[in-house]
């Protein structure tokens, strides 16, 4: 377990921002982030998993902890179903490819989100009709104050949209270790019923589709509009779909007739936030190393050199922009450092 002193971060945030960090550690082990909680209570402290959800605007003045934890695991099965453990550090569509090739249902839709297993449950993960929730069992976490160990189940993770308990009451509190998901192994529920999964599953001929298929479909669908940030850094959706009034809804279907919705409840329903970003005239526009991807809204990008300050105040100008032509504040998926 060796601390390093001023670390650059680019290579540990898919946005691949140069920031520092005071001091770095790779944690590979149970133990050793024990240790270090311990003897370092007193230092600010910085948990960084995947990097895939974060924009860092400003150089991070605390101890980051890189959680690399490593192991997946069969922990108990039937006939029909297996539990898996995986650990925080493990890649998550590595994991999803894991599961694929030992032919277990469940997360095909989730496949090439970025991010670590130990970060899906903070903001519980969701496409193409699942989300991490559908298929989650229970995750364990370490209290950082006093290193206690927790089992969290699906109801005490309080999830919803995009969010969790840990984005929420227990904000910065624990450090998830793994979690423990539920797959078919028999009898996969096929979730197609998706537009655009649909659509692609037809045009390559696929009448019964398995699930490495509609993996696949999902794959060459988010190929097609999402940057692949080992190429252009960007941070997958930055901005949560807003949830509207039904009434508000009304007055923006009066000005904006073809804007796409989905029904949330009787009252409330979703916009997405990519057609309003399109329609304020964002989609696309570059400005020096920074700018919104040409093939999806929702979507940020670093080309280079960007700096997070940089990206977070294009995000704000979008904000306005939006406010200003729809009445509809936009909130960010990505938390901003
Ligand atoms: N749209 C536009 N312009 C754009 C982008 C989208 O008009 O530039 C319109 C589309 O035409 C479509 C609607 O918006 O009618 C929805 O688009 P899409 O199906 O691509 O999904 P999304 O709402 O933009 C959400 C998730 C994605 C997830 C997809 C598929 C959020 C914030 N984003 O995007 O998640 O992959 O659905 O399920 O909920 C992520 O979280 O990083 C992410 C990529």
């Amino acid at each position: 377990m060796t601390i390093i002193n001023n670390a650059s971060l680019k290579s540990f945030n898919t946005f691949g921002i140069d920031a520092k960090a005071q001091s770095y550690c790779d944690i590979s082990t149970i133990e050793d982030l024990s240790t270090i909680l311990k003897n370092y209570g007193d230092v600010p402290l910085f948990i960084l998993g995947g990097g895939s959800n974060m924009l860092l605007t400003k150089d991070i003045d605390a101890l980051v902890l890189h959680i690399n934890l490593k192991g997946i695991e069969v922990v108990s099965e039937t006939k029909n179903s297996v539990v898996i453990k995986a650990m925080a550090g493990e890649n998550w569509h590595n994991f999803v490819l894991w599961c694929l090739n030992h032919n277990f249902g469940g997360i095909e839709n989730l496949s090439l989100i970025p991010g670590n297993i130990g970060t899906a449950p903070i903001q519980n993960i969701g496409a193409y009709g699942v989300e991490l929730k559908d298929v989650f069992v229970s995750c364990e976490a370490l209290k950082i104050d006093d290193q206690s160990i927790k089992t969290f189940s699906k109801s005490d993770c309080n999830f919803g949209y995009r969010e969790s308990v840990f984005k929420q009451d227990l904000k910065g509190q624990y450090i998830i270790t793994s979690v423990n998901l539920e797959l078919k192994k028999t009898e996969h529920v096929l979730r197609t019923d998706y537009g655009v999964i649909k659509n692609e599953l037809d045009t390559n001929g696929i009448t019964k589709p398995s699930i490495q298929d509609v993996s696949n479909a999902v794959i060459a669908i988010r190929q097609s509009k999402l940057p692949d940030p080992k190429i252009i850094g960007n941070s997958g959706s930055f901005f949560k779909n807003p949830i509207i009034s039904a009434k508000a809804f009304i007055e923006l279907e009066r000005n904006f007739p073809d804007v796409p919705s989905y029904k949330v409840s009787d009252e409330t329903i979703k916009v997405p936030a990519g057609w309003l970003i399109e329609k304020a005239g964002f989609k696309g526009k570059r400005f020096n190393d920074y700018g919104v991807h040409s093939k999806q809204a929702l979507v940020l990008v670093n080309y280079g050199n960007a700096t997070g300050k940089e990206i977070f105040e294009l995000a704000q100008l979008i904000q306005k922009t939006v406010k200003r032509l729809f009445n509809i504040q936009i909130e960010t998926e990505v938390n901003i450092i």
